[in-house]
Protein backbone atom coordinates (compact mmCIF):
# COMPACT_ATOMS: atom_id res chain seq x y z
CA UNK A 1 0.00 0.00 0.00
CA UNK A 2 1.18 3.61 -1.06
CA UNK A 3 0.84 5.98 1.27
CA UNK A 4 0.78 9.70 -0.88
CA UNK A 5 0.33 13.25 0.34
CA UNK A 6 1.02 14.92 -3.17
CA UNK A 7 -1.71 15.62 -5.43
CA UNK A 8 1.01 15.47 -8.69
CA UNK A 9 2.44 12.07 -7.20
CA UNK A 10 -1.16 10.84 -6.52
CA UNK A 11 -2.54 12.03 -10.35
CA UNK A 12 0.58 10.28 -11.72
CA UNK A 13 0.82 6.93 -9.77
CA UNK A 14 -3.16 6.69 -10.94
CA UNK A 15 -2.54 7.61 -14.31
CA UNK A 16 -0.14 4.43 -14.18
CA UNK A 17 -2.50 1.94 -13.11
CA UNK A 18 -4.82 3.65 -15.76
CA UNK A 19 -2.66 2.92 -18.78
CA UNK A 20 -2.28 -0.51 -17.16
CA UNK A 21 -6.11 -0.51 -18.22
CA UNK A 22 -6.66 -0.76 -14.59
CA UNK A 23 -10.27 0.17 -12.77
CA UNK A 24 -9.78 2.56 -10.01
CA UNK A 25 -12.63 2.64 -7.33
CA UNK A 26 -12.03 5.55 -5.23
CA UNK A 27 -13.27 5.92 -0.88
CA UNK A 28 -13.08 9.78 -0.01
CA UNK A 29 -13.34 9.63 3.61
CA UNK A 30 -12.39 12.28 6.54
CA UNK A 31 -10.30 9.12 8.40
CA UNK A 32 -10.94 7.76 12.18
CA UNK A 33 -12.09 4.87 9.69
CA UNK A 34 -14.39 2.17 11.55
CA UNK A 35 -16.23 -0.89 10.27
CA UNK A 36 -18.58 1.92 7.92
CA UNK A 37 -15.65 2.77 5.67
CA UNK A 38 -13.95 -0.20 5.31
CA UNK A 39 -17.35 -1.70 4.45
CA UNK A 40 -16.83 0.89 1.60
CA UNK A 41 -13.43 -0.36 1.06
CA UNK A 42 -14.84 -3.73 0.42
CA UNK A 43 -17.14 -2.89 -1.46
CA UNK A 44 -14.29 -1.15 -4.34
CA UNK A 45 -12.34 -4.22 -3.73
CA UNK A 46 -15.11 -6.28 -4.95
CA UNK A 47 -15.43 -3.32 -7.78
CA UNK A 48 -12.40 -2.20 -9.05
CA UNK A 49 -9.04 -3.45 -9.83
CA UNK A 50 -7.02 -0.46 -7.62
CA UNK A 51 -8.78 1.16 -4.40
CA UNK A 52 -7.82 4.61 -3.49
CA UNK A 53 -8.91 5.75 -0.38
CA UNK A 54 -8.41 9.65 0.81
CA UNK A 55 -7.97 10.92 4.03
CA UNK A 56 -8.53 14.38 4.70
CA UNK A 57 -10.72 16.67 7.26
CA UNK A 58 -11.63 19.06 5.02
CA UNK A 59 -11.94 22.34 6.56
CA UNK A 60 -14.58 24.10 4.34
CA UNK A 61 -17.48 21.52 5.07
CA UNK A 62 -17.44 22.29 8.98
CA UNK A 63 -19.49 25.17 9.68
CA UNK A 64 -18.86 25.08 13.51
CA UNK A 65 -14.86 25.65 13.77
CA UNK A 66 -15.18 23.62 17.62
CA UNK A 67 -16.14 20.59 15.52
CA UNK A 68 -13.24 20.96 13.05
CA UNK A 69 -10.86 21.27 15.97
CA UNK A 70 -11.87 18.43 18.08
CA UNK A 71 -12.68 15.92 14.98
CA UNK A 72 -10.79 12.69 15.60
CA UNK A 73 -7.64 12.38 13.48
CA UNK A 74 -5.67 8.96 13.96
CA UNK A 75 -4.04 8.56 10.58
CA UNK A 76 -1.09 6.16 11.57
CA UNK A 77 -4.23 3.26 13.08
CA UNK A 78 -6.17 4.48 9.92
CA UNK A 79 -3.23 3.66 7.57
CA UNK A 80 -2.72 0.27 9.54
CA UNK A 81 -6.39 -0.79 9.28
CA UNK A 82 -6.21 0.31 5.34
CA UNK A 83 -3.42 -2.45 4.54
CA UNK A 84 -5.02 -5.22 6.62
CA UNK A 85 -8.34 -4.11 4.27
CA UNK A 86 -6.36 -4.20 0.88
CA UNK A 87 -6.03 -0.51 -0.10
CA UNK A 88 -3.79 -0.07 -2.55
CA UNK A 89 -3.17 3.90 -2.30
CA UNK A 90 -3.96 6.45 0.55
CA UNK A 91 -3.98 9.39 -0.17
CA UNK A 92 -3.09 11.83 2.85
CA UNK A 93 -2.66 15.16 1.46
CA UNK A 94 -2.08 18.88 3.93
CA UNK A 95 -4.79 21.87 4.06
CA UNK A 96 -2.00 23.42 2.07
CA UNK A 97 -1.76 20.66 -0.75
CA UNK A 98 -5.67 21.11 -0.98
CA UNK A 99 -6.70 24.85 -0.72
CA UNK A 100 -2.92 26.52 -2.03
CA UNK A 101 -5.55 29.75 -2.34
CA UNK A 102 -9.06 30.03 -0.75
CA UNK A 103 -11.21 27.98 -2.62
CA UNK A 104 -14.19 31.08 -3.49
CA UNK A 105 -16.30 28.45 -5.57
CA UNK A 106 -20.08 28.85 -4.73
CA UNK A 107 -22.15 25.61 -5.86
CA UNK A 108 -25.90 26.00 -6.55
CA UNK A 109 -27.56 22.66 -5.71
CA UNK A 110 -31.21 24.54 -5.78
CA UNK A 111 -33.75 22.77 -3.74
CA UNK A 112 -31.53 19.45 -2.46
CA UNK A 113 -29.11 22.09 -0.87
CA UNK A 114 -31.74 23.91 1.15
CA UNK A 115 -33.42 21.47 3.57
CA UNK A 116 -32.08 18.51 6.54
CA UNK A 117 -28.22 19.27 6.20
CA UNK A 118 -28.73 22.03 3.80
CA UNK A 119 -30.97 23.94 6.35
CA UNK A 120 -28.80 23.20 9.70
CA UNK A 121 -25.64 23.31 7.95
CA UNK A 122 -25.32 26.32 6.06
CA UNK A 123 -21.97 25.79 3.97
CA UNK A 124 -21.59 22.07 4.31
CA UNK A 125 -22.80 21.12 1.03
CA UNK A 126 -20.70 23.83 -0.87
CA UNK A 127 -17.25 22.61 1.19
CA UNK A 128 -18.23 18.69 0.34
CA UNK A 129 -19.21 19.70 -3.23
CA UNK A 130 -15.72 21.98 -2.88
CA UNK A 131 -13.42 18.94 -1.72
CA UNK A 132 -15.30 16.57 -3.97
CA UNK A 133 -15.14 18.13 -7.28
CA UNK A 134 -11.10 18.65 -6.13
CA UNK A 135 -10.61 14.96 -5.58
CA UNK A 136 -12.72 13.70 -8.02
CA UNK A 137 -10.10 16.00 -10.46
CA UNK A 138 -7.23 14.15 -8.72
CA UNK A 139 -8.01 10.93 -8.32
CA UNK A 140 -10.04 10.62 -11.72
CA UNK A 141 -11.53 7.25 -10.60
CA UNK A 142 -14.34 4.76 -12.45
CA UNK A 143 -16.39 4.45 -9.25
CA UNK A 144 -16.44 6.30 -6.36
CA UNK A 145 -18.17 4.71 -3.16
CA UNK A 146 -20.48 6.06 -0.50
CA UNK A 147 -21.87 5.83 2.55
CA UNK A 148 -25.92 5.67 2.99
CA UNK A 149 -25.38 7.03 6.53
CA UNK A 150 -24.76 10.62 4.69
CA UNK A 151 -27.88 9.90 2.13
CA UNK A 152 -28.44 13.92 1.51
CA UNK A 153 -24.41 13.85 0.56
CA UNK A 154 -25.07 11.15 -1.80
CA UNK A 155 -27.93 12.67 -3.42
CA UNK A 156 -25.50 16.23 -3.37
CA UNK A 157 -22.74 14.78 -5.21
CA UNK A 158 -24.95 13.08 -7.84
CA UNK A 159 -26.02 16.30 -8.60
CA UNK A 160 -22.70 17.53 -8.80
CA UNK A 161 -21.68 14.77 -11.26
CA UNK A 162 -24.65 15.80 -13.33
CA UNK A 163 -23.46 19.66 -13.26
CA UNK A 164 -20.37 19.49 -13.89
CA UNK A 165 -20.67 15.93 -15.80
CA UNK A 166 -17.92 14.23 -14.88
CA UNK A 167 -17.63 10.20 -15.57
CA UNK A 168 -17.44 9.08 -12.35
CA UNK A 169 -19.92 5.83 -10.92
CA UNK A 170 -21.09 6.27 -7.75
CA UNK A 171 -22.20 3.17 -5.74
CA UNK A 172 -24.42 3.67 -2.82
CA UNK A 173 -23.21 1.55 0.32
CA UNK A 174 -25.84 0.16 3.33
CA UNK A 175 -25.25 1.55 6.53
CA UNK A 176 -23.25 -0.34 9.31
CA UNK A 177 -24.61 -0.58 12.39
CA UNK A 178 -23.52 -1.60 15.82
CA UNK A 179 -25.16 -4.69 17.31
CA UNK A 180 -27.56 -2.08 19.32
CA UNK A 181 -28.32 -0.30 15.60
CA UNK A 182 -26.51 2.73 16.35
CA UNK A 183 -24.74 3.65 12.99
CA UNK A 184 -21.36 3.60 13.04
CA UNK A 185 -19.77 7.62 12.68
CA UNK A 186 -16.58 8.68 13.73
CA UNK A 187 -18.14 11.43 15.78
CA UNK A 188 -19.57 8.49 18.33
CA UNK A 189 -15.65 7.92 19.27
CA UNK A 190 -16.94 11.24 21.98
CA UNK A 191 -19.73 9.19 23.06
CA UNK A 192 -19.21 7.31 26.57
CA UNK A 193 -20.44 3.79 26.29
CA UNK A 194 -23.86 4.78 28.56
CA UNK A 195 -24.62 7.65 25.71
CA UNK A 196 -24.05 5.08 22.66
CA UNK A 197 -26.27 2.89 24.47
CA UNK A 198 -28.95 5.74 24.75
CA UNK A 199 -28.01 6.89 20.93
CA UNK A 200 -29.20 3.13 19.98
CA UNK A 201 -32.35 4.35 20.67
CA UNK A 202 -32.46 6.49 17.29
CA UNK A 203 -32.22 3.70 15.03
CA UNK A 204 -34.69 1.85 17.96
CA UNK A 205 -37.35 4.15 16.85
CA UNK A 206 -36.46 4.54 12.88
CA UNK A 207 -37.05 1.19 12.92
CA UNK A 208 -40.29 1.11 15.28
CA UNK A 209 -41.90 3.63 13.08
CA UNK A 210 -41.11 1.64 10.12
CA UNK A 211 -42.46 -1.39 11.32
CA UNK A 212 -45.34 0.41 12.77
CA UNK A 213 -46.13 1.86 8.77
CA UNK A 214 -45.72 -2.11 8.02
CA UNK A 215 -49.01 -2.67 10.31
CA UNK A 216 -50.93 -0.11 9.34
CA UNK A 217 -50.35 1.16 13.00
CA UNK A 218 -49.91 4.85 12.61
CA UNK A 219 -51.98 7.54 11.20
CA UNK A 220 -51.40 8.61 7.89
CA UNK A 221 -51.14 11.79 8.89
CA UNK A 222 -47.64 12.71 7.69
CA UNK A 223 -46.91 15.43 10.32
CA UNK A 224 -48.10 13.69 13.14
CA UNK A 225 -46.12 10.58 12.38
CA UNK A 226 -42.82 13.06 12.41
CA UNK A 227 -43.94 14.29 15.29
CA UNK A 228 -44.59 10.82 17.26
CA UNK A 229 -41.19 9.99 15.90
CA UNK A 230 -39.12 13.41 17.34
CA UNK A 231 -41.11 12.82 20.73
CA UNK A 232 -40.59 9.19 20.91
CA UNK A 233 -36.54 9.80 20.32
CA UNK A 234 -36.68 12.82 23.10
CA UNK A 235 -38.26 10.29 25.35
CA UNK A 236 -34.65 9.34 26.73
CA UNK A 237 -32.88 11.71 28.49
CA UNK A 238 -29.82 12.08 26.67
CA UNK A 239 -31.23 12.88 23.35
CA UNK A 240 -32.58 15.84 21.94
CA UNK A 241 -33.92 15.64 18.09
CA UNK A 242 -33.08 18.72 15.69
CA UNK A 243 -35.28 17.39 13.06
CA UNK A 244 -36.96 14.48 11.64
CA UNK A 245 -37.81 14.78 7.27
CA UNK A 246 -39.64 11.78 5.66
CA UNK A 247 -38.75 12.49 1.64
CA UNK A 248 -38.78 11.41 -1.65
CA UNK A 249 -35.74 8.97 -1.82
CA UNK A 250 -34.65 10.53 -5.20
CA UNK A 251 -35.53 13.91 -5.37
CA UNK A 252 -35.60 14.66 -1.46
CA UNK A 253 -39.15 16.51 -1.94
CA UNK A 254 -40.89 16.28 1.37
CA UNK A 255 -43.94 13.65 1.54
CA UNK A 256 -47.53 15.18 2.11
CA UNK A 257 -48.96 11.84 1.95
CA UNK A 258 -47.53 8.89 2.96
CA UNK A 259 -49.76 6.80 0.51
CA UNK A 260 -48.52 8.08 -2.66
CA UNK A 261 -46.37 6.01 -4.12
CA UNK A 262 -42.69 6.69 -4.62
CA UNK A 263 -39.73 5.59 -2.61
CA UNK A 264 -39.38 7.61 0.62
CA UNK A 265 -36.97 7.98 3.31
CA UNK A 266 -37.25 9.00 6.74
CA UNK A 267 -34.32 11.17 8.05
CA UNK A 268 -33.16 12.88 11.40
CA UNK A 269 -30.47 14.68 13.08
CA UNK A 270 -30.22 13.97 17.36
CA UNK A 271 -28.30 15.72 19.56
CA UNK A 272 -26.78 13.01 21.98
CA UNK A 273 -25.77 14.92 25.41
CA UNK A 274 -26.19 13.18 29.12
CA UNK A 275 -29.30 12.65 31.33
CA UNK A 276 -31.34 15.50 30.98
CA UNK A 277 -31.91 14.88 34.87
CA UNK A 278 -28.93 17.04 35.83
CA UNK A 279 -26.73 14.00 36.42
CA UNK A 280 -23.44 15.30 34.58
CA UNK A 281 -22.64 19.27 35.52
CA UNK A 282 -19.33 20.34 34.04
CA UNK A 283 -19.02 22.58 30.67
CA UNK A 284 -17.23 19.30 28.94
CA UNK A 285 -19.96 16.87 29.94
CA UNK A 286 -22.51 19.26 28.83
CA UNK A 287 -20.71 19.29 25.16
CA UNK A 288 -23.67 17.43 22.92
CA UNK A 289 -22.55 15.46 19.52
CA UNK A 290 -24.78 15.54 16.86
CA UNK A 291 -25.65 12.66 14.83
CA UNK A 292 -27.68 11.78 11.62
CA UNK A 293 -29.63 8.29 10.59
CA UNK A 294 -32.15 7.69 8.33
CA UNK A 295 -34.15 4.37 6.95
CA UNK A 296 -36.41 3.38 3.72
CA UNK A 297 -40.04 3.26 3.88
CA UNK A 298 -40.94 -0.14 2.27
CA UNK A 299 -43.05 0.73 -0.63
CA UNK A 300 -45.02 -2.61 0.65
CA UNK A 301 -45.22 -1.32 4.13
CA UNK A 302 -47.31 1.51 2.18
CA UNK A 303 -49.46 -0.55 0.57
CA UNK A 304 -50.71 -1.79 3.81
CA UNK A 305 -51.47 1.38 5.11
CA UNK A 306 -53.10 2.24 2.34
CA UNK A 307 -55.52 -0.88 3.11
CA UNK A 308 -56.42 0.87 6.68
P1 LIG B 1 -16.77 10.60 6.45
O1 LIG B 1 -17.75 11.07 7.44
O2 LIG B 1 -15.41 10.17 6.91
O3 LIG B 1 -17.42 9.41 5.66
C1 LIG B 1 -16.78 8.83 4.56
C2 LIG B 1 -17.75 7.87 3.89
O4 LIG B 1 -18.07 6.83 4.81
C3 LIG B 1 -19.07 8.55 3.51
O5 LIG B 1 -19.47 8.12 2.23
C4 LIG B 1 -20.01 8.07 4.60
O6 LIG B 1 -21.36 8.04 4.20
C5 LIG B 1 -19.48 6.66 4.85
N1 LIG B 1 -19.92 6.16 6.16
C6 LIG B 1 -19.77 6.74 7.36
N2 LIG B 1 -20.36 6.01 8.33
C7 LIG B 1 -20.91 4.93 7.71
C8 LIG B 1 -21.67 3.79 8.14
N3 LIG B 1 -22.00 3.62 9.42
N4 LIG B 1 -22.05 2.89 7.22
C9 LIG B 1 -21.75 3.06 5.90
N5 LIG B 1 -21.03 4.10 5.43
C10 LIG B 1 -20.62 5.02 6.31
O7 LIG B 1 -18.59 11.82 4.40
C11 LIG B 1 -17.48 12.30 4.56
O8 LIG B 1 -16.51 11.74 5.35
C12 LIG B 1 -17.05 13.60 3.88
O9 LIG B 1 -18.15 14.44 3.73
C13 LIG B 1 -16.35 13.36 2.51
C14 LIG B 1 -17.29 12.72 1.50
C15 LIG B 1 -15.09 12.50 2.68
C16 LIG B 1 -15.90 14.73 1.94
O10 LIG B 1 -15.04 15.37 2.83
Amino acid sequence: MEVVNSKNELTLLVGGYMNDAKTIGFVPTMGALHEGHLSLVSAAKKNCDIVVVSIFVNPTQFNDPEDLKRYPRTPEQDFKLLEEWGCDVVFHPSVGEIYPQKDMREFDFGYIGTIMEGAKRPGHFNGVAMIVSKLFDIVRPNKAFFGMKDFQQIVIVKKLIELFKYKVEIVECPIVREKSGLALSSRNKFLSEEQKENASHIYKTLKKAVDNIAASKVNSDVNKLKKWIADEINRNPFLETEYVEIVDNETLQIITDLKDSTQKRVCVAVYVGNDTQGLFKTAEEEKKIRLIDNILINNTHIENTLTE
